[in-house]
């Protein structure tokens, strides 16, 4: 079994081959297991690298690989057969065409929800005591306080949208901090009861110091913050976005930062990540000045995507993907899967190459 690895940093190697050395030494190692060859790429899956996939059996992708239509119809036509995705959005593949063209599409559904809810809360108390403007100050021996100046987090209230399980997981920790809780989320979830209280998102939105993103992109959720639903919030509250870019219009958030309606803005993520986050541009002009002129801002932060980013998750991710590989090539289907038609029926084992 071939498995073209795109968008392969030194640290996705590193846990790749551990969690593959893992196996093949387990002894119920599976003939498939046995077999499988890595071969890694360190740039992203896209109409001009696709020809890299020929001879392989699967491509393994993350985040910001680009696999619309025509990606998907020539990984077919190359004989390709599973699209392997390290993580757990899936709003980057053209999923109707894969499961016309019968490729599985598999997940790793959760591998670590605690690890983005931790960073949210990291993310939210940066933005809130100012430590961020602190570091780099005191750094120059400036010990003023002045401009650092944060709100005590018990006692606020704060708003999820999405309780999946990292948004009941970050309203869990904010429990903690003795934060009054509420939810918007069109499918309410049992273990968010505990936690705190449903709203729909109008009625969430004026009420809140923070409010969290943590709902997938979808057509129903992109720009689902927008001019309208920022001046629905509280004046001075702020926003996270750990979840994906795209459900910010973020004009409209600069808007919003400029008249100081909004009180602060971080990110994990944003609308055009894909030709800049995980590679090292700091030797470069950087042409994108949307997402320029919000680091302008001394009430922004913005990561380069790395709410997951820690080593459980890491480990998680590689032996789930092997996992999703050798399911499918044992018994045709996964329980992963994303590609309905591929789950429900299955397509009998994989015919393994010989690598
Ligand atoms: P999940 O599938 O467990 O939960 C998503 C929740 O969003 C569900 O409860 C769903 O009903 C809800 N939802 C759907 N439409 C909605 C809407 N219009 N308004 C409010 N809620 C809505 O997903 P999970 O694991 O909690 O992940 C959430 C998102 O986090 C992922 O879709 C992904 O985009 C992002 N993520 C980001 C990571 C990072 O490193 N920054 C890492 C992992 C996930």
């Amino acid at each position: 079994m071939k498995v073209a690895v795109f968008s392969a940093k030194p640290y996705d190697k590193r846990f790749f081959d551990a969690a593959l050395e893992e196996k093949k030494q387990q002894a119920s190692a599976s003939a498939t297991t046995g077999n499988i060859e890595l071969i890694y790429h360190d740039f992203a899956l896209s109409e001009d690298t696709v020809f890299l996939a020929q001879g392989a059996d699967a491509v393994c992708v993350f985040v910001n690989d680009g696999v619309p239509a025509a990606v998907v119809e020539a990984l077919a036509d190359e004989g390709v057969k599973a699209i392997l995705l390290r993580c757990a959005g899936f709003n980057n593949v053209a999923l109707d065409v894969a499961e016309r063209r019968g490729l599985l599409v598999a997940n790793v559904p959760s591998y670590s929800p605690e690890a983005v809810a931790e960073f949210a809360v990291t993310l939210i108390q940066t933005l809130n005591r100012n430590t961020h403007r602190a570091y780099n100050r005191v750094r120059e021996g400036n010990f003023a306080l002045d401009g650092l100046l944060g709100r005590t987090l018990h006692g606020k209230t704060v708003g999820i949208v999405g309780t999946g399980k990292i948004g009941v997981a970050t309203g869990r920790i904010l429990k903690g901090f003795g934060c009054r809780v509420l939810a918007a989320d069109p499918y309410p979830s049992p273990a968010f009861a505990d936690v705190g209280e449903y709203r729909t998102l109008d009625e969430l939105l004026p009420e809140c110091d923070i409010v969290s993103l943590h709902c997938p992109l979808m057509d129903a959720t992109r720009h689902i913050i927008n001019e309208a639903t920022l001046a629905k919030m509280k004046p001075r509250a702020i926003l996270v976005n750990t979840s994906r870019g795209a459900l910010l219009d973020t004009r409209a958030v600069i808007k919003a930062l400029k008249t100081k309606h909004l009180g602060g803005l971080a990110l994990d993520v944003y609308e055009a990540e894909g030709s800049l986050f995980y590679d090292d541009h700091s030797g470069e002009i950087i042409q994108d000045d949307v997402l320029m002129r919000l680091m302008t801002f001394p009430n922004v932060v913005v990561c380069g995507h790395q709410a997951f980013f820690t080593e459980e998750a890491l480990k998680e991710i590689a032996e789930c993907t092997l996992r999703n590989l050798d399911e499918y090539a044992e018994k045709g289907t996964c329980a992963n899967s994303l590609t309905d038609s591929i789950k429900k029926k299955g397509k009998g084992p994989l015919p393994v190459r010989n690598v």
